[in-house]
């Protein structure tokens, strides 16, 4: 029998003490000068990158390395140096009393247990975006930071990128006036291939592919489900919506000072490319925020106008201005604006009403371009290890994490039931569909048990 995910349940099996083992000084702050020691869930793409992230900063070694595919836990070990400990389970790598944190890299289906493990042991977590593949597994996550007071980052770097930092203190300082709307995208042309349709195999070599599905349903492998592109399938992630989307979110909802959206609506589709995905590869998606600000994520995957592919941008804008953010810089674009209210319309010269409807036009005043630093996550990782010492709160905490990530979550469900979902965010429910409610967790594949 699987584990259905609800506050509930996962209360009471943390009181029950399942695990209990505590870090090398895991419970006490580190001091200044020394080392984190960190083990690594998942050490595919990101792992990888996230290895080289830490490496720079002299105070932290990678000292044991989980992977359920034995060619990448073995290249890791080359690249880390020195006889990290190697093994395909997590729960033998949370339980070791040598670590001070965990980093975890996993699939997206493959976040909330390993974490929830991690901080019942006495870890302190860093891990990847999305924070969770449902709602009530990001509710459990902040529930076992809290309560085994865990310092935690969530991979959302960009909150560390000093280029970004420095886009949401302008915005927030006014730069642009009063929010009226944001739009962000992810445009890349997959089409004609996309991710192709390969049959299904036996898995490679060296890969538990029972261990890979984890709490997901039972199925033969296939290469699309697996290595990085599990993106392209619900049981394990949410697409685009969550795997970029969720990174711009977070952006806005920051720089708007906005928690959570009231409401949302979205619509995909995903006949453009011939290939087996199981997630749309065009959708749109708006988001309405208490203060009245309207976001909306456009995800095209099949058309890569306006010309380069992989254009990942947001545009904010205001009532004085528009910032335009992309990669490693931005630019805000001032408003002409007009400093005394309209002339009531002639009713009888239409080309005067013309111009006078034009006057209140942008005229695209001068732009003013700020350049950052690279969008890497060196500084992201030094924040979390600076934190783990002071026992201070991430640049990216938990529960920021899962705001961010659950609105991409809503809108993705709000796609599968082609309506406006009313979003009730403090109690985390759907106030017009209890149909949607029952998206917000999901069954677990017995033995997997998030309490
Ligand atoms: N912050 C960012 O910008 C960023 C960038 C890329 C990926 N990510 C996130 O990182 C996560 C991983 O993505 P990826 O591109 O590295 O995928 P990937 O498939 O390349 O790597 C995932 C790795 O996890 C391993 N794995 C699966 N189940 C496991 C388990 N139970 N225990 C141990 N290892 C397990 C796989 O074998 C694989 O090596 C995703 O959640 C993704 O959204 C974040």
């Amino acid at each position: 029998m699987g584990s259905r995910v609800t506050r509930r349940r996962f209360s009471a099996g943390m009181a029950g003490g399942a695990v209990a083992v505590a870090g090398r000084s895991a419970f006490g702050a580190l001091g200044a000068n020394e080392r984190v020691r960190l083990g690594i869930i998942g050490v595919g793409n990101r792992g990888d990158q996230l290895i080289d992230a830490f490496k720079p900063h002299a105070d932290a070694e990678v000292v044991a390395i989980c992977d359920v595919y034995a060619p990448y836990r073995e290249f890791a070990a080359k690249k880390v140096g020195g006889q990290p400990f190697l093994t395909g389970d997590f729960r033998e790598l949370v339980g070791r009393k040598d670590l001070d944190a965990v980093i975890i890299a996993t699939p997206d289906h493959w976040h909330a247990l390993p974490f929830v493990h991690a901080c019942a042991a006495g870890k302190h977590v860093y891990v990847e975006k999305p924070l969770s593949l449902v709602v009530s597994e990001g509710r459990a996550m902040i529930e076992a930071a809290k309560k085994h007071d865990r310092v935690v980052q969530v991979g959302i770097h960009r909150r560390s990128v000093p280029s970004c930092r420095k886009a949401v203190e302008a915005i927030r300082g006014g730069a642009i006036g009063k929010m009226t709307a944001c739009r962000s995208f992810h445009i890349s042309n997959e089409w004609p291939l996309g991710i192709g349709n390969p049959p299904d195999s036996a898995p490679p070599p060296g890969l538990d592919w029972d261990m890979w599905l984890g709490p997901a349903p039972k199925v033969p492998y296939n290469e699309n489900r697996c290595f990085y592109k599990f993106r392209w399938f619900r049981e394990y992630s949410g697409g685009q919506m969550t795997n970029f989307g969720t990174h711009w979110l977070d952006l806005i909802q920051w720089a708007i000072g906005q928690d959570a959206p009231r409401g949302v609506f979205a619509v995909g589709t995903r006949g453009n490319i011939p290939d087996n995905r199981g997630v749309p590869d065009t959708m749109e998606a708006v988001w309405d925020y208490p203060d009245g600000t309207i976001v909306s994520f456009s995800q095209y995957n099949a058309n890569a106008s306006p010309g380069a592919a992989n254009k990942s941008y947001v545009e904010f804008r205001g009532t004085e201005g528009t910032m335009l953010l992309q990669g490693d810089g931005m630019v805000i674009v001032p408003e002409v604006v007009r400093g005394e209210p309209l002339p009531a319309l002639d009713p009888t010269n239409r080309k005067g009403n013309q111009r006078q409807a034009a006057a209140t036009r942008p005229a695209g005043g001068k732009p003013i371009k700020f350049r950052g630093s690279s969008s890497d996550t060196v500084h992201h990782a030094r924040n979390f290890l600076d934190c783990i010492k002071t026992k201070g709160v991430c640049n990216c905490p938990i529960e920021a994490g899962h705001r961010s990530t659950a609105a991409t979550l809503i809108a993705n469900i709000a796609g599968d039931r082609k309506k406006y979902l009313a979003w009730d965010a403090e109690n985390e429910r759907f106030t017009n569909d209890e149909e949607a409610n029952k998206a917000l967790a999901y069954e677990y594949r017995a033995p997997w048990q998030l309490a």
